[in-house]
């Protein structure tokens, strides 16, 4: 190539080298393919050249021109390939982020055992029923076979509330029990549901408090035997506690509403508070066939229609499955104690199966 050449092809050369980004290539290109580019104004003059130098010229030329297209197209491959990892670092997500703030907020015990005896009784074919805290008093005792005068009236250290519902005396509940007949009245059987909610008994010290918690079960169909009361509570129980060996004992009992009753014991050892073996005995849970004039009080005729029901205290099986022995702290609110015994929202709960 004459001189004229090279010294295009390094003048540009210098300036591929310089050109920081796209479109300082693009200005290159322009000054020198372009239009009125430098190599163009060459090409355009090739014609003025006389006749015996026009060969070896334009092929001075065309060489140029390749090596000045070779060029900007090495530069615009370094050019694209740095756009491209500058645009990756800009819009890059930092995966290894959490996703959230980690959550603050910790379930508290009496919500989580209620989360998992749901789950339990849920897997058992049970539904969730509930209904009013204030509550009739046909509801919460008479139709439960526990009438006026009843001894059982002043077991539960009632709170009575001003006014009536229906001309009976309206009270806080004092149990779960009138699930069973508010289910019973509304839904056909065959039943299978279980009631968690608040309950209320005028009493207070370290193992009672004024308002507190009981979960009521209740299977109703035809053929149900204490078989299946016995299957099923020992099942839950096992399950609750984690224990597929927990000892569990029905000792004959009396409930107004069931007939025969049984209280339920587990297994525990009372010198070291260890749940499930040890040789004594601890009461957990109140249960029974359900009355026949508990199911004539709800249009059911108890030669058809037979079940089993069953109430317990979410405290107290709660204080037993994680060893506490107070029971006002799971009112008073304190974040110490919520942060003990509190449990993540995201925390997975596994369901031992009863064996
Ligand atoms: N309602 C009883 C109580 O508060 C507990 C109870 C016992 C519920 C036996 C039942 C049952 O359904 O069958 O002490």
């Amino acid at each position: 190539m004459t001189e004229d050449l090279d010294a295009l092809l390094s003048r540009t050369e210098a300036e591929l080298a310089q050109a920081a980004d796209l479109r300082a290539l693009d200005a290159v290109r322009v000054a020198t393919l372009g239009k009125s580019g430098a190599l163009t104004a060459l090409l355009k003059g090739l014609g003025a050249v006389p006749a015996e130098q026009r060969k070896e010229r334009g092929a001075a030329l065309n060489t140029l021109k390749s090596r000045l297209e070779a060029a900007l197209e090495a530069r615009r491959a370094v050019l694209e390939e740095a756009a491209l990892d500058a645009r990756l670092r800009a819009e890059a997500t930092d995966v290894t982020l959490p996703a959230r703030p980690a959550p603050q907020g910790l379930i508290h015990p009496i919500s989580r055992t209620i989360e998992e005896l749901t789950a339990i009784f849920g897997a058992m074919g049970f539904a969730v029923v509930e209904g009013p805290d204030i509550e009739g008093d046909w509801y919460n005792f008479a139709a439960l076979n526990i009438p006026d005068h009843h001894p059982a009236r002043q077991d539960q250290d009632t709170f009575y509330l001003p006014g009536e519902t229906d001309g009976r005396r309206t009270v806080l509940r004092t149990q779960t029990s009138p699930l069973q007949i508010r289910t019973m009245l509304a839904q056909e059987p065959p039943i299978r549901i279980i009631a968690p909610g608040r309950t209320y008994r005028a009493d207070h010290d370290a193992t009672h408090s004024p308002m507190f918690h009981q979960v009521e079960g209740l299977v109703i169909d035809r053929g149900i035997t204490l078989g299946h009361l016995k299957g099923c509570l020992t099942d839950f129980l096992r399950a609750f506690f984690g224990i597929a060996t927990l000892p569990v004992r029905f000792r004959s009992s009396y409930f107004p509403f069931t007939e025969p009753s049984m209280e339920v014991d587990i297994g525990w050892n009372r010198r070291t508070g260890e749940l499930g073996g040890g040789g004594d005995w601890l009461e957990i849970l109140g249960s029974g066939m359900v009355h026949p004039r508990v199911l004539a009080n709800c249009g059911l005729d108890a030669r058809e229609w037979q079940g089993f029901a069953f109430g317990m205290g979410i405290e107290r099986i709660t204080m037993l499955k994680h060893g506490m022995a107070d029971l006002r702290p799971f009112y008073e609110g304190d974040v110490r104690w919520l942060r003990h015994y509190g449990t993540s929202p995201l925390a997975p709960f596994t369901l031992h199966e009863a064996g």
